[in-house]
C-alpha cells in the first residue's frame, strides 16, 4: 500500500457522507455533491470519459499542457507542484518532465479525496520523479489548503476544469483560501473549460457508450455500499443539459418510475415521484473575463491565458500578489 498522508480519515469521510446524504436528500429538488463519484470505479470510469471522442477537455488542456509546459517552468522556478484533485495525475507528468528539465523540482504534493486514484498515481510518481518527494494527500480542496506541504515557490495546478463543478459562491470562497495560504509570488495554474455550442457540451456529457450515465449512476453505488441504501439504480435515467443562463452543465439522474429508497445506515426513507430528477454535478463553462474576474477578486494576477487552437479550453497562469 503506497504510503498516503491522510487529512481525511475513513472516519471523516464516513461522517461527511451521512451529512450530505441527508441534507441533500431531504431537501426539494434533491441533490447529491460532486464528490462522492469518486470512489474506486468512479475514478476509473472518469479516466474513461477523458478518452471518449465526445469528451474534448482533456485533449484540448492536454495540447495546451504540452505547447507551454516549459515556458509555464521557466516563468514559475517552482520548486513544488501543488496538484489538487489529481486524480491520475497523468497530463501534470508534463509540467513535472518541464519543471524536471528546468531543474527546479524539489516536491510533488498530489491532493485528492479518492485515495484510490491516489495510491496509484502517486506510486508511478515516485518512480518516475525520484529523488523528488512526492506527497500523496487524502484530503478535500474545499477544507485542507492549510496544511499543504512543499518549498516555496509552489506552483498549484487545478487541472481539468474541476474549478467548474463548484458553485460560484464555492469557487469565491476556494480561490480566497487558495490565495490566503500562498504567500505573494507563488503561482495556480488553472484549467477552465470554456462557453461553447450546447451540442458539442451536451454530447461531451451524454455519450454515445453510456460512459458518462454510468459515471453519473456510480453516486447510486456508492450510497448502496456505503450507507446500505437500495437504490435500484437502472431505474434512474442519466440527464445532461446545457442551462444557458448559469453557462454550465446540470448533470441528473431522474427516477423512471415512483420507488421509495431505504437508507438503512441513516434510518431514512426517501420516496421518488416518477420524472423526479436528483442533480448530481454542475459542469460551469467560462469566458475569458470570467476566469481574471474571479482571479483577481481573490487576489490572484492573470500572467498568461492559454487556448487549445479549437478555443475550447483555457489554463490561466496566475500570480498571488499582495
Ligand atoms: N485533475 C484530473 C482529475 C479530474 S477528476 C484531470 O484533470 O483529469 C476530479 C478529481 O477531483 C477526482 O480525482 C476527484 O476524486 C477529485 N475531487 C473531487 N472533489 C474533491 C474535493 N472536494 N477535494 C479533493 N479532491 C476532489
Ligand atoms: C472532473 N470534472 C471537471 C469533470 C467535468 O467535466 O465536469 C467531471 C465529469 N462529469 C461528467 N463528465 C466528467
Amino acid at each position: 500500500m503506497t504510503d498516503l498522508t491522510v487529512y481525511l480519515t475513513q472516519d471523516d469521510v464516513a461522517r461527511a457522507l451521512r451529512s450530505d446524504v441527508l441534507t441533500g436528500l431531504t431537501a426539494t429538488p434533491k441533490t447529491l455533491p460532486p464528490k462522492w463519484f469518486y470512489d474506486a470505479r468512479g475514478s476509473e470510469l472518469f479516466e474513461r470519459i477523458t478518452r471518449l471522442p465526445e469528451y474534448y477537455p482533456t485533449r484540448a488542456e492536454r495540447e495546451v499542457l504540452a505547447d507551454r509546459a516549459d515556458e509555464i517552468a521557466t516563468l514559475t522556478g517552482a520548486h513544488t507542484l501543488v496538484e489538487l484533485g489529481s486524480g491520475s495525475s497523468e497530463k501534470t507528468r508534463l509540467l513535472l518532465d518541464a519543471l524536471r528539465r528546468n531543474a527546479s523540482l524539489r516536491e510533488i504534493v498530489a491532493l485528492d479525496v479518492s485515495d484510490a486514484a491516489l495510491s496509484a498515481s502517486v506510486a508511478v510518481l515516485r518512480e518516475a520523479y525520484a529523488p523528488a518527494t512526492v506527497h500523496g494527500v487524502v484530503g478535500d480542496f474545499t477544507r485542507h489548503l492549510a496544511l499543504l506541504p512543499g518549498d516555496v515557490p509552489r506552483l498549484v495546478a487545478f487541472l481539468g476544469g474541476t474549478i467548474g463543478n463548484l458553485v460560484p459562491a464555492e469557487r469565491a470562497k476556494f480561490l480566497t483560501a487558495l490565495r490566503d495560504n500562498l504567500q505573494v509570488g507563488e503561482w495556480l495554474l488553472l484549467g477552465t473549460d470554456l462557453v461553447k455550442d450546447p451540442a458539442t457540451l451536451v454530447a461531451a456529457y451524454d455519450d454515445a457508450q453510456g460512459v458518462t450515465a454510468e459515471f453519473n449512476r456510480n453516486v447510486l453505488h456508492v450510497l448502496n455500499r456505503e450507507l446500505s441504501a437500495d437504490f435500484d439504480t437502472s431505474s434512474f435515467a442519466h440527464v445532461a443539459r446545457w442551462n444557458e443562463q448559469e453557462e454550465w452543465i446540470e448533470m441528473h439522474l431522474r427516477a423512471t418510475r415512483d420507488m421509495e429508497v431505504h437508507i438503512r445506515e441513516l434510518d431514512l426513507t426517501v420516496p421518488f415521484a416518477a420524472g423526479e430528477e436528483l442533480h448530481t454535478e454542475i459542469s460551469a463553462k467560462f469566458r475569458p473575463a470570467r476566469v481574471s474576474a474571479e482571479l483577481a477578486e481573490a487576489g490572484f494576477e492573470l500572467a498568461k491565458w492559454w487556448t487549445d487552437r479549437q478555443g475550447r479550453f483555457g489554463v490561466s497562469l496566475a500570480r498571488a500578489v499582495a
